[in-house]
């Protein structure tokens, strides 16, 4: 990773923010889309790039929340030091006084009792040195801003960021209907690639709800970018925004599919549900050939000869139910009629993977918003060997 080196003219310094956990499924996304060397942060990954590798990114990148452009870098001994340093920012470079702003972000600072505060200093900054140089000055927009800068303080050391995205990347634009939990999509995305999955065994999700797994799977099997119903992204806001270099992208990406390169199956026992997912495969040119049924896990029989299952069953936190009796049941139905199957369940449910009954042979520490949740995989066989009983 060359972050430290200096940067040639056109380079700038990328910083890809992931959900906690995720940060290796996040490089290694980025490696497939040949970005080889990344450096792997705390709930982020950075690489060196150009604002063409910024485009791509905000329309290619599944497993990221946002993607930020590093401004300044500096350190500071007080909130004064702060305002100084930020005054000396070029900030009327990046953006006209015609649009409106936000600053957010992160801080871990003891000069800081407040942690709001440093937004509030780096505002006043931006909005000084729009007024020192066009007696005019841009909105403060905090809900739906035009442009948004992220502050990272760790003690002495700050970071100025540009939020290339503006609105977090799991806002698709595939998704008009859900449920009571659905799963955030960039974490579904995220754990898709955290399974391994071939993309070629047959995707089976058996508690499919609106069918955010569903949809992540097969647009990863078919190469079509996860943001390809997006319209927003924050960059196209800024002073330097090419439209024919993002069209040319936009434009270049892969957005029709007539089939899928193998079976994606769901089911879920509520018919609202199953309605709700197959309006939002409509979206999409694939959307008839994913297979949607409204039924219980249990009345699934085994039609293929190996399934591969990524599932986020109910846990009893949003969506009351039975927990332990459900996991069981799950995990007998596992066991007896599925051999031959690759399970992968998360849930934050310690009680309902107890319940399950068989040996898992990965478990990880994964958050799903804010619940923090265990990823486990499970391996039913056929044969002598059929499954791992859990000890
Ligand atoms: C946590 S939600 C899944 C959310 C989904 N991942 C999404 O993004 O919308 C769990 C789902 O399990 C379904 N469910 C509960 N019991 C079930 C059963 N016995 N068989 C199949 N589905 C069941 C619920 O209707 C609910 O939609």
């Amino acid at each position: 990773m060359k972050s430290e080196k200096a940067l040639k003219s056109n380079e700038i310094k990328i910083t890809l923010k992931s959900v906690f956990g995720f940060e290796e499924t996040l490089a290694e996304e980025l490696h497939e889309l040949g970005y080889k060397e990344t450096e792997v942060l705390n709930r982020a990954v950075r690489i060196i790039g150009t604002w063409k590798d910024v485009y791509f990114l905000n329309l290619h990148i599944r497993c990221a929340i946002s993607i930020l452009v590093e401004v300044d870098h500096f350190f500071i001994r007080s909130d004064e030091d702060l305002y100084k340093k930020a005054l000396r920012i070029d900030w009327t470079s990046y953006f006209d006084v015609s649009k409106s702003f936000a600053v957010k972000g992160a801080v871990f600072s003891t000069l800081f009792k407040n942690t709001q505060y440093p937004f509030l200093v780096v505002k006043d900054a931006i909005v000084d040195k729009f007024r020192d140089q066009y007696g005019d000055r841009p909105n403060v927009e905090l809900k739906t801003p035009h442009v948004v800068f992220d502050i990272y303080v760790k003690e002495h050391e700050v970071t100025i960021s540009l939020n290339t995205s503006g609105l977090p990347l799991f806002q698709r634009g595939y998704r008009t209907a859900v449920g009571d939990a659905p799963l955030n999509e960039v974490v579904a995305a995220s754990l898709i690639r955290l399974s391994k999955w071939d993309r070629k065994t047959t995707f089976l999700d058996p508690f499919c709800g609106s069918g955010t797994i569903l949809m992540e799977a097969a647009l990863l099997a078919t190469g079509i970018p996860s943001n390809i119903e997006r319209q927003h992204y924050a960059f196209k806001n800024l002073k330097n925004f090419d439209a024919t270099m993002w069209d040319e992208i936009y434009n270049g990406a892969k957005r029709v599919a007539r089939e899928l390169p193998c079976k994606i199956i769901g089911s879920d026992l509520s018919d609202d549900m199953i309605l709700k997912a197959r309006r939002n495969f409509r979206t999409m040119s694939f959307g008839r050939f994913i297979e949607t049924s409204a039924k219980s896990f249990d009345q699934i029989s085994k039609e293929e000869e190996k399934y591969f299952i990524v599932t986020n069953p109910p846990y009893g936190e949003r969506i009351s139910a039975d927990i332990p009796e459900l996991y069981e049941s799950f995990g007998t139905w596992l066991k007896h009629k599925m051999p031959n199957t690759e399970a992968w369940v998360i849930s934050s449910s310690e009680e309902g993977f107890k319940a399950i009954g068989l040996k898992p042979s990965r478990k990880i520490k994964v958050f799903n918003g804010d619940l923090e949740c265990s990823f486990r995989k499970f391996e039913v066989y056929e044969g002598s060997k059929r499954y791992k009983e859990e000890q």
